[in-house]
């Protein structure tokens, strides 16, 4: 059976800058290398000077769009003072996409910080979401001729939950409760003695309804400097699902609407389309045993289509933003990918209206708290040499993506 994908349908890869690009070291996540806290990224692909080589890559693979991130130490290294040099380096990032007819989408903030913001208080801050719009409304300002789909930030959930909740990203603030409840592989636990009471509770609802205005109030700024710039969050959706008994289907009503919903909640009426993170599907009451990817999550391709379905509620445009697996010998990715994309397909008979797919990720990276062990790569980085292999895997993405369409 061929399934066939709408005309135009953007089909790439995804990156994010402090993952890969190598030599930022005035942000959070450098600053707990340093206190040896979080594996050290130092040069990580070294894309910041290598992209030309790795877009030629992409556009070998037929890759149509491209989804990367843009450095907020490297823009705003000091408090309300841009940098222009890293706006040209962007914007010779950008050139190089359009040289071969690659779409992009920036992500404007993707997980690190510059050390003036965290070092002060980051989104546990008042005044945050004026100062993440300042910063968001420059970007588009500088970058938006070259570039029409921006979204503002990567999944909020994952980083607030990481770094209020669990104590394992930066600021390290921690909860004990989330031990128990908690299902993904972020990372060790770093601070030994969790708060007590239900005070950082409340600090992580502050953060998550900051992170929320956060994303509204640069909605607002970006519409005042480029009105027709598309702007999107990207969402980070954990498919919840249950088994037949009642008791877990509520409760798996509950996770959604606590992992999903209030953040969708609060902000889809200042987003021009939703980009979809998924990696995670877990049942309630399920006996299955599940094969497992690298990151040891459930090998569970296919119900990407739930996750889409999820968001189709908010009645806006969809893009896979990002899904893929750590797959080191690559023996399931090419599986993984098909399924993806099968399930994807599904969902737009179903009415979801998903306009694109980004595999994570375009090449191996730092893989925040876990280091670079974890190879989520369609192109495989040997770290000594820098050197870079086509996995065999992504010569069937290619064929997906040359072809629009999904043969079974
Ligand atoms: C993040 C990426 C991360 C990937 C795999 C997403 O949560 O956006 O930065 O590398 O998942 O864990």
């Amino acid at each position: 059976m061929q399934m066939k994908f709408p005309d135009g349908f953007y089909w790439g890869a995804a990156t994010a800058s402090y993952q890969v690009e190598g030599g930022i070291e005035n942000t959070d996540w450098a600053e707990a290398a340093r206190a040896e806290r979080v594996p050290v990224c130092g040069r990580a692909c070294d894309h910041y000077n290598r992209y030309e080589q790795d877009f030629d890559i992409a556009k070998d693979m037929g890759h149509t769009a491209h989804r990367f991130s843009v450095e907020w130490a490297r823009i705003e290294p000091e408090e309300g003072k841009f940098n222009q040099e890293a706006i040209r380096h962007y914007r010779e990032v950008l050139q190089s996409l359009k040289d071969r007819n690659i779409i992009p989408f920036v992500t404007i903030w993707h997980f690190t910080l510059p050390l003036w913001f965290s070092q002060s208080g980051s989104f546990e801050r008042k005044d945050s979401p004026e100062i993440f719009a300042r910063y968001a409304a420059f970007v588009v300002q500088e970058l938006g001729d070259m570039c029409t789909h921006f979204s503002t930030m990567n999944e909020p959930n994952v980083y607030g939950s990481n770094g209020w909740l669990r104590g394992s990203w930066p600021p390290f603030k921690r909860f004990r409760l989330t031990d128990s409840v908690s299902i993904t592989n972020s990372g060790k636990v770093f601070e030994s003695k969790a708060s007590k009471g239900l005070k950082p509770v409340f600090t992580y609802f502050r953060v998550m309804k900051n992170l929320a205005k956060a994303h509204n109030t640069a909605y607002k700024a970006i519409k005042r400097v480029s009105p027709e710039t598309e702007i999107s969050v990207v969402k980070h959706v954990i498919v919840f699902d249950a088994n037949w008994n009642p008791f877990n289907k509520v409760k798996a009503a509950f996770a959604n609407y606590v992992w999903t919903g209030i953040f969708m909640n609060r902000t889809h009426k200042f987003c021009d389309s939703v980009g979809l993170n998924y990696y995670f599907y877990t049942q309630f009451g399920d006996k299955r045993e599940w094969r497992k990817t690298d990151m040891d999550w459930n090998f569970a391709p296919s119900h990407i289509y739930d996750a889409l379905m999820m968001l189709t509620k908010y009645k806006k445009p969809l893009f896979v933003s990002e899904a893929g697996l750590a797959d080191a010998d690559d023996s399931g990715r090419a599986e993984y990918i098909k399924d993806q994309v099968a399930a994807t397909w599904q969902a737009i008979q179903d009415g979801a209206d998903v306009r694109g797919h980004m595999y994570w990720s375009l090449l191996d990276n730092y893989e925040w708290a876990l280091g670079f062990e974890k190879r989520f790569g369609l192109i495989e980085v040997n770290y000594d040499t820098l050197e870079r292999t086509v996995r065999p895997s992504a010569s069937v993405y290619k064929e997906i993506c040359t072809q629009n369409a999904v043969v079974e």
